[in-house]
C-alpha cells in the first residue's frame, strides 16, 4: 500500500506534483482562477477589513505563508492566529472579518473551537480541508477542498503543498475581485502554477545532494532555520518537519532577530540552514549566513538556480530549486526541507510515519 516506497511519508512527498495539481488545475480556466465551490458574494469580499488564518502545527505555518501573499496581493490586513490561542483571546473578530480555517484533518480540536469562537462573534468562515465531510469542512460557511487524498503518515507534506496551494488560489481570486493586482501579474503568477508540478517533480527527481547532507548533518544535536520574509515562514515548517520525525532539537528564527539573541548559540560547528530562496531578498539572506559563518557555523543553504553560485562562495553546502514566482518559491522550497527531514530521520533509525508521542489528528486539548 506504500507503492513501493518504503515509508508513507516518502510516498506522500513524492505525491506532491500531483496532488498539486488535483488541487489546482481544474480551479484554473483560461488563466483565470475559478473557484466554482465558493458561496461567499463578492459584496462581501469587498467588504472584508481583515482577514484571520486560523491553524495549528503545519497548517499554521502555511497560514504563515499566507499572510505575506495575501497582504501583498490584496493590501488588507492578515493576521495568522494559532488555534489554541485564538479561542482564549478574546479575539478582535466580527461581521467584515473573513476567517480561514486551514486543517488537514478537519477534526483538530483547537482549530474546531476556534472556528465555533469565530462564528459566534459574526465572522464569516471559509476552510481549506483535505479530509472530506470532516466536522470542520462541514461547519464552516465555505470550504475548498484540497484533494490531495490520504495523508498516513503523522508529519504532512502533500497536506501542506495543497493548502498551500489553495491559499495562493483564494489571494489570486480576492486580488483579482478587489481589482489589487495588476493584469500582468495575475497572469504572471497563474502561469507559473500551471508550471510548478513540473518543477516540483524536478526537485523530486533529483534527491542525490540531499540525502548526500543529510547523511552528513544526521548527527547533529541542534539545528538552526534562518530566512526572512517567506524565507522564514518556510523555515518554521523545515524546522518542525525535521525536529517531530527525527528528535533534533530545531528552531526557525526570523534572520533579522539573530542579533537580538539568538546568535548567542552559534558556536563552531552550529548547524545553520539558511534560506534564501524569496529573491528580493537575497542580498540580506548572504549577509546573515556570512555572519553565522563568522561565528564558526556550518551552513547548508538552500536557493534558487539564479543564485547558486553567488550562495556557494560563501556556505558550506548548497542545496538549488528551479526560479518561480516569488509568492510561489515556497511550494518548491519545502520539498527539500521535507526531503532532508526524511533522509535524517532515517540514518537515525527513527519510526518515520509513527513519531513518538504524536498523533495524526489531535481531537483532544
Ligand atoms: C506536522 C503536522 C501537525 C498538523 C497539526 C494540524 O507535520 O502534521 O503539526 O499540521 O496537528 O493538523 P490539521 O491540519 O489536521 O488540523
Amino acid at each position: 500500500e506504500k507503492g513501493g516506497y518504503p515509508h508513507f511519508m516518502l510516498k506522500e512527498i513524492m505525491e506532491q506534483p500531483e496532488a498539486f495539481r488535483k488541487a489546482v488545475f481544474p480551479r484554473i480556466k483560461d488563466g483565470r482562477v475559478v473557484l466554482e465551490d465558493l458561496h461567499i458574494t463578492p459584496e462581501y469580499i469587498r467588504n472584508i477589513q481583515k482577514i484571520d488564518i486560523i491553524a495549528c502545527g503545519s497548517s499554521y505555518h502555511v497560514g504563515m505563508v499566507g499572510k505575506y501573499n495575501l497582504e501583498r496581493l490584496l493590501r488588507k490586513s492578515v493576521e495568522v492566529v494559532l488555534a489554541s490561542e485564538f479561542r482564549y483571546c478574546d479575539p478582535l473578530v466580527d461581521e467584515h472579518t473573513l476567517v480561514i480555517v486551514i486543517s488537514q484533518s478537519g477534526e483538530t480540536l483547537d482549530t474546531m473551537a476556534a472556528m465555533r469562537e469565530a462564528k459566534r462573534l459574526g465572522a464569516r468562515t471559509l476552510s481549506i480541508v483535505n479530509v472530506v465531510g470532516s466536522s470542520i469542512a462541514k461547519e464552516s460557511d465555505d470550504v475548498l477542498y484540497t484533494w490531495a487524498g490520504p495523508e498516513i503518515a503523522v508529519a504532512t507534506t502533500k497536506a501542506y503543498s495543497t493548502q498551500l496551494a489553495v491559499l495562493d488560489l483564494v489571494g489570486l481570486y480576492f486580488a483579482d475581485l478587489l481589482g489589487t493586482i495588476e493584469a500582468e501579474e495575475y497572469c504572471a503568477i497563474v502561469e507559473e502554477m500551471l508550471c510548478l508540478p513540473a518543477k516540483m517533480e524536478e526537485v523530486l527527481k533529483k534527491t542525490e545532494d540531499v540525502q548526500y547532507f543529510a547523511s552528513r548533518y544526521f548527527n547533529h544535536a541542534s539545528v538552526f532555520f534562518i530566512g526572512r520574509n517567506l524565507d522564514y515562514a518556510l523555515g518554521l515548517e523545515g524546522s518542525l518537519k525535521l525536529k517531530e520525525i527525527s528528535y533534533i532539537h530545531s528552531e526557525a528564527y526570523a534572520s533579522g532577530e539573530l542579533k537580538h539573541g539568538t546568535i548567542s548559540l552559534i558556536e563552531p560547528g552550529t548547524l545553520v540552514v539558511a534560506l534564501g530562496t524569496y529573491a528580493p531578498l537575497f542580498d540580506k539572506a548572504m549577509s546573515n549566513v556570512v555572519e553565522v559563518k563568522a561565528r564558526g557555523a556550518e551552513v547548508l543553504a538552500l536557493t534558487t538556480d539564479s543564485f547558486r553560485e553567488k550562495m556557494e562562495k560563501t556556505a558550506d553546502s548548497v542545496l538549488c530549486i528551479p526560479d518561480t514566482h516569488r509568492m510561489l518559491q515556497p511550494s518548491l522550497g519545502v520539498l527539500p526541507l521535507q526531503l532532508f527531514s526524511y533522509y535524517v530521520a532515517l540514518q537515525r533509525g527513527c519510526d518515520i510515519d509513527k513519531p513518538r508521542n504524536l498523533a495524526k489528528s489531535v481531537t483532544v486539548e
